[in-house]
């Protein structure tokens, strides 16, 4: 793998529209006709959003809170990202799914218009995690940086611009959350917000447990609540992706559980790039319905 990650180059294709890995745009018609099951649950989120926290939370649901059955496997091989395909000899999300026994939880970045058909055709239950755009930018510049199968992200000042015109893999964050946003209406999709995990993770915790259709007690609950602290999770190896070599991820760069707060974007927004990014929001958010916390 280290062989394979150290010759890799990333390259950009799109579908419909949608920046994506070319390797992910080469395995297309596999990745669209994936066969998912009824009693899949499907974790999707924009990049950097809460996706591993997230499966983190449903993988111990499923445990009924037993940590050590949670570090059974890296969190990339418990959950497959349907629409990655690593270079060989690594296994693509597919693959891994198709071995899996049931229940089997998934992973997905796609937007909704790209989604598998087979899910909405199978009623299969989503969790969506949403992300403020500001901070999902920061997160999304540094984990560009340090993750080589994606493009590397240049200067801050440039990929401000790249973000907000979604120009980067998987797209734009605003078509993202409007899309998933859009169709709770018509499917079993449970929205959470990042920020609100944040918040209170107990009362997020507890709607994912509600939504799973589980009954757990308030000692599992809090087992859980422990487990998927953020500290919690920088220190498991399986949860923070050190299970990764560096060839893959160079954590040295930035650390894939960086800091997991909201608000960390005014660390890193100029007052200019501040205006010109709500001008923006107000005229693509209007009438989403969507409201998005920056600070708490
Ligand atoms: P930061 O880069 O802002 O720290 P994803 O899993 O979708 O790639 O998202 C990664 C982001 O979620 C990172 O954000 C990471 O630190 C944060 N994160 C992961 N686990 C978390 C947890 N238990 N609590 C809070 N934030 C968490």
């Amino acid at each position: 793998i280290v062989k394979v990650m150290e010759n890799y180059q990333i390259t950009v294709g799109h579908i419909e529209g949608v920046p994506l890995p070319s390797i992910t745009c080469d395995a297309w018609d596999t990745i669209y006709g994936f066969q998912a099951r009824g009693d899949d649950i499907l974790i999707a989120t924009y990049p950097k959003a809460g996706t591993t926290w997230m499966q983190e939370i449903v993988d111990l649901i499923l445990q009924e809170g037993d940590a050590q059955k949670g570090r059974r496997a890296p969190c990339f091989i418990k959950v497959p990202f349907i629409d990655l395909v690593p270079p060989k000899p690594m296994p693509s999300g597919v693959e891994l799914a198709q071995t899996m026994k049931s229940p089997r939880v998934l992973k997905t970045h796609l937007p909704i218009n790209l989604l598998p058909p087979s899910f909405w055709e199978k009623n299969v239950k989503a969790v969506y995690v949403a992300r403020n755009a500001k901070d999902c930018m920061v997160s999304y510049y540094y984990f560009q940086k340090m993750n080589k199968g994606l493009p590397p992200p240049g200067t801050w000042e440039n990929y401000f611009s790249t973000f907000l015109s979604g120009d980067v893999p998987w797209g734009s964050w605003f078509d993202h959350v409007i899309g998933w946003g859009k169709a709770m209406d018509k499917h079993q999709i449970l929205f959470i917000f990042y920020e609100d995990m944040i918040e209170d993770p107990m009362r997020e915790i507890r709607k994912v447990t509600k939504f799973l259709g589980k009954d757990l007690s308030e000692e599992v609950l809090e087992n859980i609540k422990y487990h998927t602290s953020f500290q919690a999770m920088k220190e498991n190896p399986m949860a923070n992706y050190t299970a990764l070599p560096s060839a893959v991820m160079d954590q040295t760069i930035s650390p894939f559980m960086r800091k997991g707060t909201v608000g960390d974007w005014r660390n890193h927004f100029t007052v200019a790039q501040n205006i010109i990014f709500d001008e923006e929001y107000k005229k693509k958010m209007e009438g989403s319905g969507l409201n998005f916390r920056t600070e708490l």
